[in-house]
């Protein structure tokens, strides 16, 4: 769904050069309460100007400018009297095309930098004089384009930032959007809400408030479709549209046995018949019918696929029954529409099944996407002022294949209990030492070993579950948590002592990669 209404203020447009922190430069941009968007340095000059950005920040991307194939734009972009701020590889090219000079770096900075800074410069106030930022690059600006001053410079960089104050023009060899330049949230800051005068009116409050009325606005009378998994993303739609239809909307939630213990019966307390909201809920108990399509069959895709395939089996017999409806609900988030290839410049990292997935099986006129502008701290936000509850709200990432990834081989009803009752008691117990805030995350699969074992003078052969705790960032890259030894202990004693079919409790300290955080 457009929801340009609430986002025509001020916004900022980040140009995609294809460099790995591209969403994060508009994450920042918008903890400065300014709205952002991310698009191709294919976008046409024409289309940037109808969009009237108050600035241009131009992203890192992995190329050389002064290479005939390199990602471009043209000249017209720093004559629009609009501020535009160049990092890295951006701050090459503004050299580049406006007459100064790139090329290959005597010396390769990576890494955290200590930066000497003109704090005379706008971009630069507030920022102390020596500060430390985080540099990664081969080439480098020899000589600045007419009109530049140089602003700041390491031991080996002599251009680490240049402006052209009268035309507003920044460049900034560093990554000012990457957490290890210190100084980079303020300049950043200085940046759109100095430089390009933005007022910072994007907040969560309003944005709610505004998607809510449009969404009342485009559906009129109609009616309204969701699949509700109860993650996140799908929650916080699905609220947003109970506060603005009603009962116009009718949420399916397909309980395909294997989410995790009690989760079922939570997603059903806030959204069914006697939760807050007036809608329509539908619950699909199909624990058997996913059970017995994954009988017998271990191997990890084909395991996700049936899953998949038969979820969308389930909600197009469920939406056959509803009958034709005027809009269909997707959870489809800002990262998705990126990642997915649609928005900016970075390779597809995976086809999201949020983004054209559902759709076909069911007979509706549009979509509605009300979280598709917004990142997932922004989503979470939403979720807060919307007052779905904190436990919903900071869930931890849960894949669509559920349990169904996280038992190794065959998936049984059985095996199913063991791992939700093992899972159930780690959680507690990782909730209980307080480490739940600050681990990544944390669950626990079901390997597909037995063993021997020794329990009550009886000779036991069970199952060994295995604990897996990553911190990580973005999910790409995951380094093992180190957990206190002593709660390890508990949570083995315990998962021994209460699950029936465990003999044997194993951590996982493999990192990704190699490993991947899931095991299948
Ligand atoms: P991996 O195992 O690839 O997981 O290191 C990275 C993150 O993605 C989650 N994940 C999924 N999420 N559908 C999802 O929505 C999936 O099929 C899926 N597989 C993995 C995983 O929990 C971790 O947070």
């Amino acid at each position: 769904m457009e929801m340009e209404k609430s986002l025509s203020g001020e916004k900022v447009i980040v140009i995609d050069f294809g460099g790995q922190y591209n969403q994060l430069v508009a994450r920042r941009v918008r903890e400065c309460n300014v709205y952002c968007e991310i698009y191709s340095y294919k976008t046409d000059i024409e289309q940037i100007k109808a969009m009237n950005p108050k600035g241009i920040i131009l992203t890192g991307g992995p190329n050389s400018c002064y290479e005939a194939d390199s990602p471009t734009y043209s000249k017209e972009l720093f004559e629009l009297g609009i501020p535009v701020l160049g990092l890295c590889y951006g701050a090459q090219l503004m050299m580049h095309v406006l007459g100064g000079k790139v090329e290959k770096a005597p010396v390769r900075e990576y890494g955290k930098t200590e930066v000497m800074v003109e704090t005379a410069s706008p971009l630069f106030g507030d920022v102390s004089s020596k500060t430390i930022c985080w540099m990664s690059h081969f080439d480098y600006i020899s000589k600045v384009a007419p009109g530049f001053e140089i602003v700041a410079h390491t031991a080996d960089c002599p251009v680490a930032a240049a402006e052209n104050r009268e035309k507003n023009l920044y460049a900034i060899q560093f990554h000012p959007e990457v957490l290890h330049t210190q100084e980079g949230t303020k300049m950043l800051h200085n940046f759109v809400r100095g430089i390009c005068g933005c007022a910072g009116t994007w907040r969560m409050d309003s944005f709610v408030e505004n998607s809510i009325q449009e969404i009342r606005a485009k559906v009129g009378k109609g009616k309204v479709l969701c699949a509700l998994s109860g993650g996140v993303d799908s929650s916080v739609a699905a609220v947003m549209l109970a506060k603005a239809i009603g009962d116009q909307l009718t949420c399916v939630f397909v309980d395909h046995g294997l989410l995790r213990k009690n989760e079922g019966d939570e997603v059903e307390e806030v959204f069914g018949p006697n939760g807050p909201y007036e809608l329509n809920f539908i619950r699909v108990n199909a624990q058997e019918r996913f059970y017995g399509k994954l009988a017998g069959v271990s191997e990890p895709e084909k395991k996700r696929k049936i899953i998949g395939e038969e979820f969308i089996r389930v909600f197009e017999e469920e939406a056959k029954k509803i009958g034709a409806v005027d809009f269909l609900v997707q959870g489809t988030i800002y990262p998705d529409v990126v990642e997915s290839g649609l928005g900016g410049e970075s390779a597809v990292i995976k086809s999201h099944h949020n983004v054209g997935g559902l759709p076909d099986c069911v007979d509706f006129k549009e979509i509605i996407e009300p979280l598709r502008n917004l990142f997932k701290d922004e989503v979470r936000k939403a979720g807060l002022e919307l007052g779905i509850p904190e436990k919903l709200v900071y869930r931890q990432p849960f894949p669509g294949p559920g349990l169904g990834i996280r038992i190794i081989g065959e998936v049984t009803a059985e095996k199913v209990r063991i791992v939700q009752d093992a899972d159930a008691i780690y959680r507690e117990e990782i909730a209980k030492a307080g480490l739940d805030k600050t681990i990544g995350q944390y669950f626990a699969a079901l390997t597909n070993m037995r063993s021997v074992g020794v329990m009550g003078d009886e000779r036991t052969y069970d199952y060994a579950v295995a604990l897996r705790a990553v911190n990580t960032i973005d999910f790409m890259t995951a380094e093992a948590a180190e957990i206190p030894f002593e709660v390890l202990q508990t949570v083995m004693s315990r998962i021994i002592n209460e699950v029936r079919g465990v003999n044997r409790v194993f951590y996982d300290l493999t990192s990704k990669p190699p490993g991947t955080i899931e095991f299948e």
